[in-house]
């Protein structure tokens, strides 16, 4: 098989497609055979060895993708050779052909496609999460979006617009600010031209926002918590800017703000029951149509290093998915 791979952790620019020999199920595996590999930010991240996990290598990122089910391993018995799957592996995407853990794969819904299949369960399954679990967003609450025009970014508009809150995007273009208007944002804040922490408290009346969504980091983080209301909560999602803020903790004490961290991944394993729910919520909500992935590009594996390049560089927009070719017979 064809597969994106990382022989050395290092710049995003020595990955390589190659052959690499075709994955055999272990013992409560299945092997996949890809259709779409939604990109998101800890992809760049794991292939110059600066996320958490660390895989052996040579490994393929693309922590999630949908496809079809090609073989099963002794032990599994919930899925079948030809069942349309979505993968949520960690890494392994972008290649024709994965292994993957049959507990970390759920059917494909009906109704959606493998582009969206792939692009969906890792930022809606984070926003859910962070939005619902963590943060206990209340209808009518006001909350600002970091990032509003990334992938996580225009999960969370989406999900808090169905949760019935008010939206504040915030983000660093027009072209970005744009997608998160068609996803329902109330209000707009360019943070490249504007000061953050001024304009989102003159946005809410001197108050502050309820709940602040932060994928982002960097100097815009202490800005957006100073701009949270009395026991306003902070959502620590990530740090795509590149550096870890270190905040003043007297900022906790004087509002009696509370700076929430979000661990999806992790919160998953240690709840999957509050997971499956969470997902069942989110299909609802796709089937009547008030989230949907927003897919800004389709591309094909031997673009995918660009892709993840431009992803890392801050000029992604939404979601880039790209698509394998189906093998003959699937
Ligand atoms: N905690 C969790 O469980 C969890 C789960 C999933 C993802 N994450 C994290 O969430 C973050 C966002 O992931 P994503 O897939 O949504 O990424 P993304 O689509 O690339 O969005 C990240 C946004 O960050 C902003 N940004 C600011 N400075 C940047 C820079 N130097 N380089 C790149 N982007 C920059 C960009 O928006 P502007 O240009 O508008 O500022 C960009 O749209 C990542 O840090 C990821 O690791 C965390």
């Amino acid at each position: 098989m064809k597969a994106l791979l990382c022989t050395a952790y290092g710049p995003i620019d020595t990955l390589r497609l190659q052959d690499a020999p075709d994955p055999v199920p272990a013992a409560g595996e299945v092997v996949v055979a890809v259709r779409a590999c939604a990109l998101n930010f800890p992809d760049a991240l794991i292939v110059q060895g600066l996320y958490q996990a660390k895989p052996a290598l040579p490994f393929s990122p693309g922590a999630e993708f949908s496809g079809i089910i090609l073989q099963v391993g002794a032990d599994v018995t919930t899925y079948k050779p030809g069942d349309a799957v979505i993968a949520f592996a960690g890494h392994g995407g972008l290649a024709e052909r994965c292994a993957v853990d049959a507990q970390r794969i759920m059917p494909l819904p009906s109704g959606m496609s493998f582009e969206q299949g792939a692009a969906f369960m890792l930022t809606y399954g984070t926003c859910i999460h962070a939005l619902k679990d963590v943060a206990q967003l209340q209808p009518g609450e006001t909350l600002a979006v970091l990032g509003a025009g990334g992938g996580v970014g225009l999960a969370a508009v989406d999900i808090a617009k169905a949760m019935g809150a008010r939206v504040i995007a915030a983000a660093s273009t027009k072209a970005k600010l744009e997608l998160a208007q068609q996803h329902g944002a109330d209000t707009l804040l360019d943070y490249a031209s504007e000061d953050l922490r001024q304009r989102l408290m003159g946005l809410t009346e001197g108050k502050g926002a309820d709940v602040v969504l932060d994928p982002v980091g960097g100097v815009y983080a202490e800005a957006a918590l100073r701009a949270t209301a009395w026991r306003g909560r902070y959502l620590v999602v990530g740090f795509a800017a590149g550096d870890i803020p270190r905040i003043p903790l007297n900022l906790a004490l004087l509002k009696e703000r509370q700076i929430l961290g979000v661990y999806w991944g992790e919160a998953v394993q240690r709840n999957p029951r509050q997971h499956a729910a969470n997902v069942r919520q989110l299909l609802q909500w796709f089937v009547a149509g008030s989230v949907r992935p927003e897919i800004t590009e389709q591309l094909g594996l031997e673009q995918a290093t660009q892709a993840l390049l431009r992803l890392s560089q801050r000029e992604a927009k939404g979601k880039i998915v790209v698509r394998i070719m189906a093998e003959s017979g699937v």
